[in-house]
């Protein structure tokens, strides 16, 4: 296991850094002196964040894995080397699973998960290479813990396949006494542009079913603790220097998780009931 506790002159990439989490963890490693290229989509926001928090800005769309491997090779052409990957770029239109065309779910699956996947294709080798210490951070969500948010079905999908594809990585690093560490990030309710995810949908579906809800009306979701993106920022470096391979946002969401753990616990027990747990 690796731990960052210092990240001045260190590289680090940030997809999805235009906006919000992204935006957040860029701006904190900035601040502590790494050199930060941030990765997005949407060209004038990223230009934009870019020269105002002083990193560099590549548009790259995560979908498409040349993007990103062109991602990757700019980089290095630029800085020589990689230490940091945050794939961070995600949208969460809402449906309901019945409703959804195959469309909707090719573009969710696309971005949140083989853009994870893309960047740990192109980048792990890089991360590796050096030897020196690195760190690869995929953001899931509390929603890769637990699926049960009303039309946020296919969301939760991919985020339990990034929670997975993160665990299995770390686990694998670890075996291999790699300068790489794997993290996952398990947001809850950060302010951000995720309720306006449809505006970066390429415009080459013929039927949808995404809708975008608008959160300010759901008083539900109002009185929830939202938090600035540069303060999970802060909890991510936190984490990094800590060598932690989970990283939560808000503790005070465990007992929705550990009331899942106990619905699995009790099938796990009805099943030794049954099966005098015989296999
Ligand atoms: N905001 C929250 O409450 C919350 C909670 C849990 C998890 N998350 C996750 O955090 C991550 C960041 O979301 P956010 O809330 O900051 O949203 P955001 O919309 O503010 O930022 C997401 C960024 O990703 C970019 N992006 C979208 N599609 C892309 C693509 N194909 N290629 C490259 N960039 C692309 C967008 O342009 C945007 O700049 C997402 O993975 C999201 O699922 C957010």
């Amino acid at each position: 296991m690796t731990a960052i506790s210092d990240v001045s002159g260190l590289v680090a990439v940030v997809t999805g850094g235009a906006s919000g989490i992204g935006r957040g963890i860029a701006q904190r490693l900035v601040e502590r002196g790494a050199h930060v290229v941030i990765a997005d989509i949407e060209k004038g926001p990223l230009d934009a964040v870019a020269e105002e928090i002083g990193a560099v800005g590549l548009r790259t769309d995560v979908s498409d894995a040349a993007s990103v491997q062109a991602l990757a090779e700019q980089v290095v052409d630029r800085f020589g080397k990689v230490h940091l990957l945050f794939n961070n770029a995600g949208v969460a239109p809402e449906a309901g699973l019945a409703e959804m065309t195959l469309a909707d779910w090719r573009w969710i699956l696309d971005v949140n998960l083989h853009g994870v996947i893309h960047g740990v294709h192109a980048f792990l080798p890089l991360l590796k290479e050096h030897g020196e210490p690195a760190y690869l951070v995929n953001t899931s969500s509390m929603g890769g813990f637990v699926a049960d948010m009303p039309g946020l079905g296919a969301y939760a999908t991919t985020k339990f396949a990034v929670m997975g594809l993160t665990e299995a990585l770390a686990q694998e690093l670890r075996r291999e006494d790699s300068n790489v560490t794997a993290a996952v990030l398990a947001p809850g309710t950060v302010r951000s542009n995720i309720a306006r995810s449809l505006r970066t949908r390429p415009a080459d579906a013929d039927t949808s079913s995404f809708v975008q809800n608008d959160i300010s009306q759901n008083a539900e979701l109002a009185a929830l603790r939202w938090l600035d993106p540069a303060e999970v920022g802060d909890i991510v470096l936190a984490a990094l220097a800590r060598g932690e391979s989970h990283i939560v946002t808000h503790p005070e969401w465990y007992p929705m998780v550990a009331e899942h753990s106990a619905a699995i616990e009790a099938a796990f027990g009805r099943a030794a009931g049954t099966h005098k747990g015989e296999l």
